[in-house]
């Protein structure tokens, strides 16, 4: 007999077998024939009329989502003219949506609205059995011995970076942050020295990362950010067409030449486009999250001169000019402050999932075809997990005191579950290796009027004000 509920079933395996198999014919079809579902029955409201919560996204998410927290509980209606949906709060919201038992959330039909044109075929962007492939593949790129060359390209590029930077000026420090790790980016992922060769690359990757936060999305009107960006994809995407085949003939240590020797599960090299795909996306996926990490990192240091000493001091009893793999691991007071600085400030604010059927969540029915977003941020805010939330505490990391264990989903600036962070350690091996060179040469100080860390998180957490700080030799 067809009921409702063999209907509702024989929906979602279509969708989920579609989205196994990555057929993206089945997908699109899915996704034209979606109604966006009525959220009326759910706690909170749709905000102002036509713009709905886009001012306190943009000016102050942090605040408005706690006090929805405050006034509604777990499960929270939000509203945008970008994307509408639910907000769900909490670790156990963390562990239903991330670890996603029983494949009711869809990554491809989340994050493709962002990504379209501009990072196609990513692994982010892959569900079920054919994101397992396309992470197994990626994940020969991450390697340990892969990992040790990086830091010895990272080395050299991150100390010339951090040495240009004028002793007893203020520097705004995003935009050096930024231009430091594009530099470092285009040799340690691209394997291209700085010259006019990287700064084209490096302009294209901008304009694609700009094209990301553009909500009108004309790609005709050839002016617009989002068009600049698919023109910038294009730039890359031809550049590592033309040198592939001599990179495969090379054992290079950048990400580009380590892709071009993964192989899939029947031991044959991964094609060409895959290779260039999963390369524009590795750059992106790297890129601005450690901009925004190592900007936290460097106001949360110069808010608090002691823990600076305190690295030095650990950065000083190796006795290195350069790091290895090894002595990053000895940095352990380091990879604490990394983390704190990650738990006040996490890059990605949010992670943003689509439900492919109903499914119930804290008394509510969440209906099928939400968006819905669980909350890095309020997570890492939380009392019952985190003692004085607000204060920096690197040593709530050491093994003493773990708080971040009491729960596996309390914690997740780097995501959970099967998409969890691929560049996890990368970025820490990247953020330590930065600080190294930095502490051991500069001392930070920020304008004793700057109280606070003005930041936005839309669409990642930066500072607003570009983080004046200054560095002076010691
Ligand atoms: C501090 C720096 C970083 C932060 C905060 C960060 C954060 C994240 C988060 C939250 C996710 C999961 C997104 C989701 O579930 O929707 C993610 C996924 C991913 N990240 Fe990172 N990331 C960082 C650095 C890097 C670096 C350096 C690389 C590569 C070199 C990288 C590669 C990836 C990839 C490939 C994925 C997708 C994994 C999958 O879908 O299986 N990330 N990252």
């Amino acid at each position: 007999m067809n009921t409702a509920a063999n209907i509702v079933d024989s929906k979602h395996s279509e969708i989920t077998d579609a989205l196994s198999q990555y057929d993206l014919n089945e997908i699109k079809k899915f996704q034209k024939s979606a109604t966006r579902p009525s959220l009326k029955h759910l706690p909170g409201d749709t905000g102002w009329p036509f713009i709905g919560h886009i001012y306190p996204f943009l000016t102050n998410l942090h605040g408005w989502l706690d006090k929805q927290y405050q006034a509604h509980g777990p499960v929270i209606q939000f509203n945008t003219p970008i994307i509408s949906g639910v907000y769900l709060i909490g670790p156990e919201a963390n562990k239903l949506v991330l670890q996603n038992q029983g494949k009711l959330f869809s990554n491809y039909l989340a994050w493709e609205p962002t990504f379209e044109s501009l990072f196609d075929n990513n692994v982010l962007q892959r569900d079920f059995k054919d994101h397992k492939t396309q992470r197994k593949i990626l994940q020969q790129a991450f390697k340990r011995n892969a990992i040790e060359g990086h830091i010895e390209l990272m080395n050299p590029l991150l100390n010339q970076g951090i040495h240009q930077l004028k002793s007893g000026y203020t520097t705004q420090s995003l935009g050096f942050v930024k231009r430091l790790l594009l530099t470092t980016g285009a040799e340690v992922f691209m394997g291209v020295k700085s010259g006019p060769e990287a700064d084209t690359l490096n302009q294209a990757f901008t304009d694609i990362v700009n094209a990301t936060a553009d909500p009108f999305r004309l790609k005709r009107v050839w002016f617009s950010p989002y068009a600049k960006g698919v023109k910038g994809n294009k730039v890359i995407s031809r550049f590592i067409l033309e040198k592939i085949k001599a990179r495969r003939l090379t054992a290079g240590r950048d990400m580009f030449s380590h892709l071009c020797q993964l192989r899939d599960d029947n031991g044959d090299l991964i094609s060409d486009e895959l290779v260039k795909d999963h390369l524009i996306f590795l750059l992106f996926a790297a890129h601005d999250t450690t901009t925004s990490a190592l900007s936290s990192i460097l106001y949360t240091l110069a808010s608090n001169p002691e823990w600076q000493q305190v690295l030095r001091e650990e950065m000083l009893s190796l006795n290195k000019s350069n790091v290895t793999f090894d002595d990053l691991e000895k940095m352990e007071k380091t990879g604490y402050t990394f983390s704190e600085a990650l738990r006040m400030y996490p890059a990605l604010h949010s992670l943003p999932r689509y439900a492919l059927r109903d499914f119930e969540f804290n008394g509510h029915t969440i209906p099928a075809h939400t968006n819905v977003l669980v909350s890095t941020l309020l997570t890492h805010y939380m009392p019952e997990y985190w003692s004085n939330p607000t204060t920096f505490d690197p040593m709530r990391f050491s093994p003493e005191r773990a708080e971040d264990k009491k729960d596996f989903f309390q914690y997740i600036p780097f995501g959970g579950g099967s998409h969890k962070c691929l560049g996890l350690h990368f970025s820490q091996v990247q953020g330590k290796t930065f600080l190294f060179h930095l502490l051991k040469n500069y001392k930070i100080t920020k304008d004793p009027k700057m109280r606070s860390y003005k930041y936005n998180n839309v669409p990642l957490t930066f500072p607003t004000d570009g983080l004046p700080l200054t560095f002076t030799k010691i």
